[in-house]
């Protein structure tokens, strides 16, 4: 009984006004601050998006290089947090790994957590957008057993990042420009996309005053998940499975057998029922970075293409409108680029990290926020007693 609604999974209900990002699933069609995603991608960095989805607007150069050398200024991480990766095991997964240090992060802050103050709110989004580089070359190198890689701040993001991951102290390191676009590329397409399953944990984890450093690690256990952010990496485990165009139906037919809850990754998406916009970039970039990496002959990527046909031709595909989403392409990009399948959705996380605190601080600055609080609908026993043998 009560008074709401019953709408498990969030089908239909709106759990908040944003003015961030916005998506129309039928047209598919995805702008951040009415900006679509085929323009950005194609004129701008990773800089000026984080710019546009904190401040609303694009930046100007002049306002780009204040805000560029402001997170910067953030880029490493306290030594003592440094010593906290030793206590994880050496084949830990990089999500494990991040959601354990990012959340640590609100032990090292105390300086800037009063959430009503816009400094502080600014000064924990800088530090966060700052530091998932650095945590999360980390989170690598010590997987590789390699030693860290220290950020440098005359790098841009992304060859920053590229550095981190892919530089040894005994060799000078230059990542190549076309590694450096594809990768900023990535970043761009995963920065925001309004109320997912992970952007609404950290609201509703931030809608109790938590700090926003706390709120972020919740933000990065839900994005682990298979149906959500972890689908790249499970897409590309996926593909090599299929290993031949010979096996893709056989697939296809376990996809569409009830019986059966296997599901083609990186398919389907709650909000799209058209073509994601993101993996029509994607499926680009692909194209470009595998051609001028001398890659085209790729086998994973022939394998996906063939797959995209064969199912968007299917009946199961068509009438459930489902169709490619950014997780499927995104896995071979990044493949590509020599990143390890294990790091797939924790540079997720890192791209995704500007969005999560951009709807942060839109929650807390609204003045009539809310706490959390979804309702149920109660299925136990009605009231009852105590057997005797207790209540004696
Ligand atoms: N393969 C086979 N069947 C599917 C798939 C799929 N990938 N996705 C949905 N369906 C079927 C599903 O079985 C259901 O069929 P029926 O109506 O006969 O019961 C119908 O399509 C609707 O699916 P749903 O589960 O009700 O849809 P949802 O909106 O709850 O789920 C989703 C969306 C993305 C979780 C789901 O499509 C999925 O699990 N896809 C695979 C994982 C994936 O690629 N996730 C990445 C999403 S995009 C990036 C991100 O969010 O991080």
């Amino acid at each position: 009984s009560g008074l709401f609604t019953y709408d498990p999974g969030f089908l239909s209900t709106a759990s908040n006004n944003s003015s961030i990002t916005f998506i129309d699933g039928d047209e598919g069609i995805l702008l951040y601050r009415g900006y679509p995603i085929e323009q950005l991608a194609l004129h701008c960095d990773f800089i000026d998006v984080c710019y546009l989805l904190l401040q609303g607007e694009l930046p100007m150069p002049e306002q780009k290089s204040e805000f560029d050398h402001a997170i910067k200024n953030h880029s490493m991480l306290h030594e003592q947090l440094v010593r906290f990766y030793s206590g994880f095991r050496r084949d830990a997964h990089p999500m494990a790994v991040m959601v354990g240090v990012v959340g640590a992060l609100s032990a090292f802050y105390h300086d800037a957590l009063n959430i009503s103050d816009p400094v502080h709110r600014e000064q924990s989004a800088f530090r966060l957008i700052a530091k998932l580089p650095t945590i999360t070359a980390m989170a690598y190198k010590y997987n590789i057993g390699q030693p860290f890689v220290y950020p440098q701040n005359h790098l841009s993001y992304a060859e920053n990042f590229l550095h981190m991951m892919f530089s040894v102290p005994t060799e000078k390191y230059e990542a190549n420009p076309v590694i450096v676009r594809a990768l900023d590329r990535i970043l761009i397409l995963h920065a925001d996309h309004e109320q997912n399953a992970s952007t609404s944990t950290v609201r509703l984890a931030g809608s109790s005053g938590a700090n926003p450093f706390a709120c972020v690690s919740a933000g990065i256990s839900c994005l682990w998940g298979p149906a959500h952010g972890g689908a790249n990496e499970a897409c590309l485990r996926m593909l090599e499975e299929i290993g031949d165009v010979s096996r893709i139906d056989e697939f296809i037919q376990r996809a569409k057998n009830k019986e059966d809850n296997y599901r083609l990754m990186g398919f389907g998406h709650r909000v799209y029922k058209n073509m994601d916009p993101r993996a029509k970039l994607m499926r680009e970039t692909c194209h470009e970075v595998l051609n001028e990496l001398g890659l085209h002959n790729d086998r994973l990527f022939k394998l996906a293409l063939q797959l995209e046909k064969i199912a968007l031709e299917d009946d199961y595909f068509i009438s459930r409108k489902l169709y490619p989403n950014v997780d499927f392409y995104s896995g071979i990009v990044q493949r590509a680029l020599g990143i390890p399948t294990s790091m797939f959705t924790a540079i997720f996380a890192m791209a995704r990290t500007v969005g999560w605190v951009a709807q942060w601080s839109e929650m807390v600055s609204d003045p009539d926020y809310k706490i959390g609080r979804p309702r149920q609908l109660y299925t136990g026993p009605v009231m009852r007693d105590i057997p005797i043998s207790f209540s004696q």
